[in-house]
């Protein structure tokens, strides 16, 4: 394939498929396709940087060949709730069915699919079937799955880094008492806290606190 390679972002048609961007190349993809389809949402685009930034300063919780990975699929995470992705109205099923069909690697739309807990809330929209497209065990469990958790449940609706409790909190606050949230608030907290929890023992580690740039778009 000819061209600058380095100038390679958001895939285009002749250009390299997703599924087969790697390192830098995957991460500026990922962060100029959340740019495309979240820059006019806000604070969802405040909140969507600050989670990169976040997973990439968190980035050595996971193995070193899986840290493109994660930053990509944090800033892809939220993609679904772009109004032109909507299908099923639940934002990690839309955004990791755009991915896949866009042909992006089936682990990131996996990622994207599972990402905090969405398996809890899945089933109580009766969405189960839907995410079970998406059946990659290590987008449910492990190291990167925890990591891309940690990194959206220790940032604010709005950007800020804050504790988990806070975030919980404030998306109970947010979505109301009768909603599917709340309804699987006893599953999925439990889990979003362990995910954190294990996230920040692995970042305490020796070589454990690798701080990667989060390879974004600068305004
Ligand atoms: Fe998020």
């Amino acid at each position: 394939m000819s061209g600058n390679h380095a100038l390679r972002t958001v895939p285009r048609p002749g250009d390299a498929p997703a599924g087969d961007l790697t390192g830098d190349d995957l991460v500026a993809a990922a962060a100029r396709l959340a740019r495309e389809l979240l820059q006019d949402l806000h604070p969802r685009w405040e909140h969507t940087r600050a989670v990169a930034a976040r997973a990439a300063a968190g980035a050595g919780a996971v193995a070193p060949d899986d840290r493109a990975l994660l930053v990509a699929a944090a800033w892809l995470h939220d993609v679904g709730y772009a109004p032109a992705l909507r299908v099923c109205g639940f934002h990690p099923i839309d955004g990791g069915d755009h991915l896949r069909r866009q042909g992006w690697s089936p682990l990131l739309a996996a990622l994207v699919a599972h990402h905090s807990g969405a398996r809890f809330v899945a089933r109580v929209r009766d969405l189960g079937a839907a995410l079970a497209a998406h059946d990659d065990p290590r987008a449910v469990q492990g190291p990167l799955a925890d990591a891309l958790t940690w990194a959206d449940q220790t940032v604010s609706a709005t950007g800020e880094v804050v504790d988990v409790e806070e975030r919980l909190a404030d998306v109970l606050r947010r979505h109301g008492p009768d909603s599917p949230n709340a309804r699987c608030h006893h599953l999925r907290g439990p889990y979003v806290r362990e995910a954190v929890r294990r996230t920040e023992e692995r970042l305490r580690r020796p070589g454990g606190s690798v701080v990667l740039p989060p390879g974004g778009p600068r305004d």
